[in-house]
């Protein structure tokens, strides 16, 4: 959950799409053609002119099964479990779940153990150093690296986001009013500061699987905590540009730390991407003369708000007219090399700035790596990053492929068409002219560029990720409440209470490509045959709102997570969603696989690579009361944690 990601500063309302076709919703009205690259794996979808064999209810296994060659229909082995809203995790029968390094596990040092609470608030909580050696808060995307080929199930890397923090939680081991940060400001501390930036960035954990099937926490020269204030380099375009430049660093090369890592990505070449969303609200905006260009960034990113308390004691996070740079260093993808504890984190320009959730990378079949990322704030947009060239033979010769490349922005036409408009430094109206002088400037100024552009408003992007068979793109848009809500055909409810699923594919299955035909795969809701829809196409026993996370898995299995409302008052979930199987009226096959506890979202999701220990995360339970999950360490605090769910049979999970 974000506290201020609702809030509007891309007030662009683009005119082709004021007037919306009615038949937006009718998902098999928007079909282009031309990928017949696809044919393999999504003849008969809806993308490639309708038809028959996955029209078949999911019920029907025969035909989707011959047209694929594949288990399509068979991809959902479990039993759908209902709505969930206690305060415990819930699985289907056959599966267990269980938590896993909870914040404040012990992982480096001195092995500090979890005590809650901050001295002197709390005599003998937890200090701004232990934290500093135990996981974060707040755990978010997250990926896990296998240690041994071959033999990938047994001792891996995972390396978790740590999002944000609730400082009640964190300084006082209980939750605290809504009012409480602020009546506290006079009293904060450096320490508690410190405590809580120590409780932000990633951990690098190798964990190990005993033979009992249990995953534990090794202690290992790979562990690693990245936070807040962990020296780091730009990258790229826009490193030292003169709008990265600090009086604590002159040149604008160093940046120091990471800030609100929300979704991720991870590269071939096995580096893990941390992405930073909403970094602006990590500071406090003073009043003061700023030019407009400051003026212009501060207002579009929303720069402000103190609200964790940092400008209190640490002035890096007060902005100034003097010194207006800082935020501008933040709002990039950071490249973490989990295999190297002695690395340091790259800030990727070429990535563009935005309140990144993630970067989902899929390499093309010639090499390139292309990275899918969403900007999630209300209208704002969808991006994709191409490398200049095969990824293998720019780091032979030691340059980033992720230094290298062009990065995009869609545009989605009411047709179900689309196209990437790229932004490069001098095309349209890309010009000094109009406020970018060169290409570090359409970098840090992504948004503004983007808007130029005549990008296509979206409801709050969140998550990515491609089928691995088909090539398929999903992007969750997890809701979009605002006045100010654009309606086009991509966004079609306004109020978008519950969020949807859009999907695209890439033309000729190139995602090189600068066009591209999309659809809607879900609208989320209630239920299409509940007594109050709210135009939601899922069906009532599948109920779900806020999609956010979102992995499809090695099989085609698409993920599903939420983060806020949800039908009937429920607890956040996780779906899985059989894209290869819909019924009549071109609904998915969704089983409900995972409910989480009292107020807590649930976010990221891997499995090992032989796909029989799925991770994924329980965000902030309690936030504002109610939980004290996990109950088995016997405290009244809540703890964000991973839970391990793995088959009974030793299956594949979701088989
Ligand atoms: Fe951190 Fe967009 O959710
Ligand atoms: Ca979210
Ligand atoms: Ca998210």
């Amino acid at each position: 959950m974000n506290h201020e990601d609702d809030e509007i500063v891309n007030d662009s309302n683009e005119p082709h799409f004021t007037t919306v076709a009615a038949g937006a919703l009718s998902r098999r009205s928007v079909l282009t053609g031309g990928v017949a690259g696809f044919a393999a794996f999504v003849a008969g979808s809806r993308l490639l002119g309708g038809s028959p064999a996955f029209a078949e209810h999911a019920g029907s296994t025969s035909a989707a099964d011959t047209e694929n060659g594949r288990r399509t229909a068979r991809l959902l082995g479990f039993d759908a479990i209902p709505l969930g809203f206690g305060d415990e995790v819930v699985v289907p029968s056959g599966y267990s779940a269980r938590p896993f390094i909870p914040w404040g596990t012990p992982l480096l040092g001195s092995f500090p153990a979890f005590v809650p609470g901050t001295p002197p608030l709390v005599p003998g909580g937890n200090t701004a150093s232990d934290q500093a050696e135990q996981v974060g808060m707040h755990h978010d995307g997250m990926h896990y690296f296998p240690l041994e080929h071959g033999r990938g199930g047994e001792r891996g890397l995972l390396v978790v986001n740590h999002e944000y923090t609730d400082e009640g939680y964190l300084h006082t081991g209980v939750t605290q009013s809504s009012t409480w940060l602020t009546e506290q400001k006079a009293a904060w501390t450096l320490e508690m500061v410190r405590k809580s930036q120590n409780a932000h960035g990633v951990s690098v954990i190798e964990i190990r699987r005993r033979q009992n099937g249990d995953w534990r926490v090794a202690r290992s020269q790979f562990n690693r905590r990245v936070t807040a204030n962990t020296p780091m380099t730009f990258s790229g375009p826009a490193a030292a540009h003169r709008l990265l430049r600090t009086s604590a660093d002159p040149a604008g090369r160093t940046p120091l730390g990471t800030v609100n890592n929300c979704a991720h990505g991870y590269t071939p070449w096995g580096t893990y991407l941390a992405c930073e969303e909403n970094f602006n609200g990590y500071f406090r905006l003073d009043a003061g003369s700023y030019d407009a260009e400051h003026a212009a960034l501060n207002a579009r990113y929303g720069v402000g708000g103190d609200r964790n308390n940092w400008a209190t004691n640490d002035p890096r996070f007060v902005v100034r007219a003097a010194e207006p740079n800082e935020p501008s260093r933040f709002g990039w993808v950071v490249e973490i090399d989990p295999f190297d504890p002695g690395a340091t984190p790259v800030k990727r320009t070429a990535l563009g700035r935005m309140k990144h959730e993630g970067a989902f990378i899929h390499v093309t079949r010639g090499g390139r790596v292309v990275a899918y990322m969403g900007d999630d704030q209300a209208n704002e947009y969808i991006y994709k990053f191409v490398s200049a060239v095969n990824w293998k033979s720019l780091r032979a010769r030691g340059r980033s492929p992720l230094d290298e490349g062009v990065l995009y922005v869609a545009k989605f036409a009411d047709d179900g068409s689309g196209e990437w408009l790229p932004l490069v430094h001098g095309r349209g109206p890309l010009t000094a002219a109009n406020g970018f002088a060169d290409q570090g400037d359409v970098l840090v100024k992504t948004r503004m560029a983007a808007s130029a552009l005549g990008a296509t408003p979206m409801d709050r992007p969140e998550w990515t990720s491609v089928d691995p068979n088909t090539g398929m793109v999903y992007c969750t848009l997890t809701n979009n409440t605002s006045a100010t809500k654009v309606v086009n055909a991509p966004n079609p409810r306004k109020p978008n209470r519950w969020g949807h699923i859009v999907r695209w594919e890439e033309a000729r299955g190139n995602h090189t490509a600068t066009t591209f035909s999309w659809d809607l795969f879900v609208l989320a809701g209630p239920g299409r045959d509940s007594a109050t829809p709210d135009g939601s196409t899922i069906l009532a026993e599948d109920a779900f709102g806020s999609p956010d996370g979102l992995w499809v898995d090695p099989d085609g299995r698409v993920w599903i997570q939420t983060d806020g409302a949800q039908p009937q008052g429920a607890n956040d979930q996780m779906l899985a969603a059989n894209p290869y199987v819909e019924d009549a009226q071109g609904t998915p096959e969704i089983r409900r696989f995972f409910t989480g506890v009292t107020n807590g979202e649930v976010t990221g999701v891997i499995t090992t690579p032989n796909q029989r220990t799925m991770f994924a995360n329980i965000q902030h339970p309690g936030e504002g009361g109610g939980s004290t999950w996990p109950q088995d360490d016997g405290l009244a605090t809540p703890r964000s944690a991973t839970v391990v769910i793995t088959k009974d049979d030793g299956g594949e999970i979701g088989s």
